[in-house]
C-alpha cells in the first residue's frame, strides 16, 4: 500500500490565539485542496492554541510541539498527555532539534515520551538529525542511527507502523541552506532500514519527512524521493498562501 503523503507545519513559537486562529479558519479551504490532492496536512500551534485551532477546524490534524513523559506531578512549566487528550489532541512532535539544542531533550527522554504516547494511543512525529559539525565530520549516519534506534527502544510493531519520523539535518532549519534531494532520500532510506531491522515490514508503513527549509519552490524534489513520504515544515508553514502553495507544489 503507497504511504500517504504528509505536510505537517511547525509553527514553534510563533502565532497568538488569534493568530492561529486566524489561521485555522482559513485552513478548511487548505484541507479541502490537501484532501482533493490526496495529501494530509496538519499544524502544530504552541500549547496556548491548541484548543481554538481545534475549536475552528477539528478536521485539521493538529500536533503539539512538546509533551512531558509523567501523567502529572511536579514539573513546573511542562503539559502532560492527558491534559493534550483532554483538548481533543492526538498529535506531538517529539524531539526536534530546537528542544535537544536549547532545552536538554536527549534521546532518553525522546524515548521515554515515544512510550508514553504509545500508551496513551497518540501519533508522534519523531525528529531526528545531526549537527552542522557532525554533518561536516561525516557523522550523519551514526548519529541519525544512535538517535532512531534509542528513540524506538522497547515500542511495539503497531505503533512504529503508524507512527511519523522527520529526518532534520540541523544546519538546514531555518537557514535556508537545504540538504539536497539526493542527501535527504538517502538518510531517509537509511531509517527505513533501521526501522526495517527492528520492526520488520513495519517499514513499509511508517511515514518518514524530511524538514528544514522547505519551501514551495522546493517541496516538489523533495516529495518525489522514494522514501520521503512528507515535510515537516517551518516558517514557509507559518502563512496560508505559502501553506497552500506547498500543497499545491507536490
Ligand atoms: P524550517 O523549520 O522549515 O523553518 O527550516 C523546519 C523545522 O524546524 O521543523
Amino acid at each position: 500500500m503507497a504511504r500517504k503523503k504528509l505536510l505537517f507545519g511547525n509553527w514553534k513559537m510563533n502565532k497568538t490565539i488569534a493568530e492561529s486562529r486566524e489561521f485555522a479558519k482559513a485552513s478548511k479551504e487548505l484541507l479541502a485542496f490537501a484532501d482533493a490532492k490526496g495529501v494530509d496536512i496538519g499544524v502544530a500551534p504552541v500549547y496556548l492554541s491548541l484548543s481554538a485551532v481545534k475549536e475552528e477546524n477539528p478536521k485539521l490534524n493538529v500536533a503539539a510541539e512538546n509533551c512531558h513523559f509523567e501523567d502529572h506531578g511536579a514539573f513546573t512549566g511542562e503539559i502532560a498527555i492527558p491534559m493534550l487528550k483532554e483538548i481533543g489532541i492526538d498529535w506531538v512532535i517529539i524531539g526536534h532539534s530546537e528542544r535537544r539544542t536549547y532545552f536538554g531533550e536527549t534521546d532518553e527522554t525522546c524515548n521515554k515520551k515515544l512510550l508514553a504516547l504509545e500508551k496513551a494511543g497518540m501519533t508522534p512525529i519523531f525528529c531526528v538529525g545531526e549537527t552542522l559539525e557532525e554533518y561536516e565530520a561525516g557523522r550523519t549516519k551514526e548519529v541519525v542511527k544512535r538517535q532512531t534506534l534509542k528513540g524506538l527502544e522497547g515500542l511495539g510493531k503497531q505503533f512504529v507502523n503508524d507512527m511519523v519520523i522527520a529526518y532534520e539535518p540541523v544546519w538546514s532549519i531555518g537557514t535556508g541552506k537545504n540538504a539536497s534531494k539526493e542527501i535527504a532520500q538517502d538518510i531517509c532510506s537509511f531509517i527505513r532500514e533501521l526501522v526495517r531491522e527492528q520492526y520488520g515490514d513495519a517499514a513499509e508503513n511508517v511515514r518518514i519527512l524530511y524538514g528544514g527549509s522547505v519551501k514551495p519552490e522546493n517541496v516538489h524534489d523533495y516529495l518525489l524521493q522514494e522514501d520521503v513520504d512528507g515535510a515537516l515544515v517551518g516558517g514557509a508553514s507559518l502563512k496560508v498562501d505559502s501553506f497552500k502553495a506547498l500543497i499545491e507544489n507536490i
